[in-house]
Order: structure tokens, then sequence, then C-alpha cells
């Protein structure tokens, strides 16, 4: 494991769960942080510990590795798991670069390793079902999606490296931001054609409150909502409109931690699942993509699209105009 901070944890138990790993080797150059993760998980006490991804490779005979470090450090401690050989869980956003992301994708295909970006709604079973009625054409022709999520962000990380744009490459768009941005292309699943969008730093130095205006190919028109100086602690909402059919699913506030509810409405019912499918977890997945027994099912190729998506975000903030996708592909990042 690369990094053990908080989000360490959950891939401790989502590990754990899966029954499929063992934790031979842990990486983290402060020692307040791994004092810490010790302290949470006594099982992990006679796990020797690195205090550089570089060191634990040389050390240590691994199959795979997590990466849960600062975002802009998941570039080069990738790219580093890769060239030995080792299987990749990173945390979002897989990079803060367009050009970062693009060259994982390569670095990964040619050495045969997964690479598997945490993207965990992809595994949410409400996020699964809503992806399944658009994909099965129940909702009708898709016209409209607005995702919104917000947080109190900006008081949360106040002083963190989350405000640093040195390690974060941006603010709530970058971190919490990033997951809504791929429920967004994930749902929709068609290229984005163009991006509008507004940016407020509300005084940070990274970007705290986004408004997007996304134009996918077909003529669907994508909202992305992300705020960063929300009053509560928590919200996510995505509403979904088709030529048949409406999708609406919200997060509980009461318990902002937990999947949220789904309702399908057509031909004037409401359709509210009891069950919902539940497939493999994140960790699960990895594991089995890992032997070869199912597919990547948040692969590299959706941190180049998060990264494409954020950087026309920002540029199209910065610059005040529309931005086209496929002819200003690429685009420089601004944080
Ligand atoms: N998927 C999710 O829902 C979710 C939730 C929270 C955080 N995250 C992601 O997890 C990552 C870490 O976030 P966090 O909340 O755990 O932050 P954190 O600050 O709690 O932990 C980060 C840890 O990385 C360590 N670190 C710094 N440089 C390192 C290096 N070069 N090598 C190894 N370790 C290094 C730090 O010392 C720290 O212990 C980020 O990418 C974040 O976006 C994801």
């Amino acid at each position: 494991m690369v990094g053990c901070g908080s989000a360490a944890t959950g891939h401790v138990y989502g590990m754990a769960a899966s029954g499929q790993f063992d934790i031979v080797a842990l990486a983290e150059p402060s020692p307040e942080s791994l004092e810490r993760f010790r302290a949470r998980l006594p099982l992990l006490g006679d796990v020797p510990a690195f205090s550089s991804a570089d060191e634990m490779f040389q050390a240590v005979d691994l199959d795979a590795v997590t990466v849960v470090t600062p975002h802009t450090l998941h570039h080069p401690i990738v790219m580093s798991a890769i060239k030995r050989g080792l299987h990749v869980l990173c945390e979002k956003p897989l990079t803060c670069e367009v050009a970062h992301a693009k060259e994982i994708a390569e670095a990964a295909e040619a050495a045969g390793v997964v690479v598997m970006v945490r993207y965990q709604r992809r595994f949410d079973p409400a996020y699964r079902f809503m992806r399944e009625k658009i994909a099965s054409g129940e909702l009708g022709e898709l016209r409209t999606i607005a995702v919104t999520c917000g947080q109190r962000w900006q008081r949360g990380t106040a002083g963190t490296w989350r405000q640093d744009p040195a390690l974060s490459g941006g603010g709530m768009l970058m971190d919490s931001g990033s997951h809504l941005a791929d429920m967004l292309l994930w749902l929709v699943d068609r290229p984005v054609e163009s991006v509008s969008a507004l940016v407020d730093q509300c005084g940070s130095p990274v970007d705290i409150n986004t408004s997007a205006t996304v134009r996918f190919a077909g003529g669907v028109h994508g909202q992305l909502t992300v705020i960063g100086d929300l009053a509560i602690t928590w919200m996510e909402t995505v509403v979904v409109s088709g030529s048949d059919g409406l999708l609406r699913y919200e997060v509980d506030p009461q318990h902002p931690w937990r999947t949220g509810r789904v309702t399908f409405s057509r031909d004037n019912q409401i359709v509210e699942p009891l069950r919902l499918q539940r497939g493999p977890s994140e960790h699960e997945a990895w594991a089995d993509a890992i032997r070869g027994e199912g597919p990547n099912l948040s692969p590299p190729s959706a941190g180049v699209r998060v990264a494409e998506l954020t950087a026309a975000i920002y540029r199209s903030a910065r610059e005040g105009q529309t931005v086209r996708l496929d002819t200003d592909a690429d685009v420089a990042l601004s944080a």
C-alpha cells in the first residue's frame, strides 16, 4: 500500500472483505500517519513499512499496489509501479494532467498490468441501476443529465494538501468532484463535444465551486455542479431525463455515506426498486481483472476522460469561453 492516510483505511477493509489480498508492505513517508494507521488497524502492526514507494518496490516482492497519496503524486508512483510490472488500484483522480493519464493508459497496456481508478460509484448498485436504464433504452432518447455534489469542503480541508495546488492539482473538482465528473461521463457514455464553465475559488488558491455545462455527441446536455462551500456535510443528486422516462437519485442527508435512493419514472408510474442488483466491489473487481477473470471496470481511459473534462472546465472558466473538446483536446490545466 502506498500512502497510509485516511482513505487507505477503506482499502484495507475492501481488500480484506474481498479475501483476495495479503497486505505485505506499506510505503508512507510520515511517521505520524503511519502510527495513526497502525493504531487504527492493529492487524497490520507487523507489516514492514518504508518511507517511499520505490524503496518498498526494491525491497519486497509484490504483485500489486494501492496508491492513496495526494493527487499530483499519483502519476510518478503509478508509472514506477507499472515499470516494475505491478497491478495498480489508484485513487481518484488518476492524474491531474491529461498527458499523464494518457501515458499511464499506454504504459499499462504495454506492460499488460491492470491499472484501475478508484471510482467506487461505478460499483454502487444505484448508479449501476441508472446506467443500465440509460443503456437499455428504457429511458428513451437521452436528453439531459444534471449531476450535483456538495461538501463542507473548503472549511474541512483548510490548511491541508487539498488546498495546495502543488499537491492537489486543483480543488473540490479534482477531489470529490472527480467522482461526479466520472459519473456524468460514465452514465452518458458518449463523447464530449464542448464545455462551458464557471469556477469560483471563494478566496482559496484552488477551485471551490464549479458549474459546467457539457454538450455530448447527439445533443445530450449535461450539467455538473460541484459545491465546495456547502453549509452542510454532504449532498449528491442526479437527474436524468429521457424522451420516455426520468431517473432521480439522491443521497439521504441524514446518512450521507450510504448509497442513495433512486427512482425511475415512466408511463406515469414511479418505480422505486426495493432490491438493487449488487455487483462486485472495486477490490473484488480489481482482483478478478488481475486474474483475467473479469473486465477492468474502471480503466485508465476513465482517468483520461475525467482529466480532459477537468482541464476543459478550468480552461473555459479561465478564458470565459466555450471549449470544444474535438478541436481543443489536450487543453492544459490551469491550476
Ligand atoms: N475514493 C474516495 O472516496 C476517496 C476518499 C478520500 C480520499 N480519496 C483519495 O485518496 C487519496 C489520499 O487522500 P487521503 O484523504 O487519504 O489523504 P491523507 O492526507 O489522509 O493521506 C495521504 C497520505 O499520503 C502520504 N504521502 C504523501 N506523500 C507520499 C509519498 N510520496 N508516498 C507515499 N505516501 C505519501 C501522506 O503522508 C498521507 O499519510 C487522494 O487521492 C484522495 O483523493 C478518495
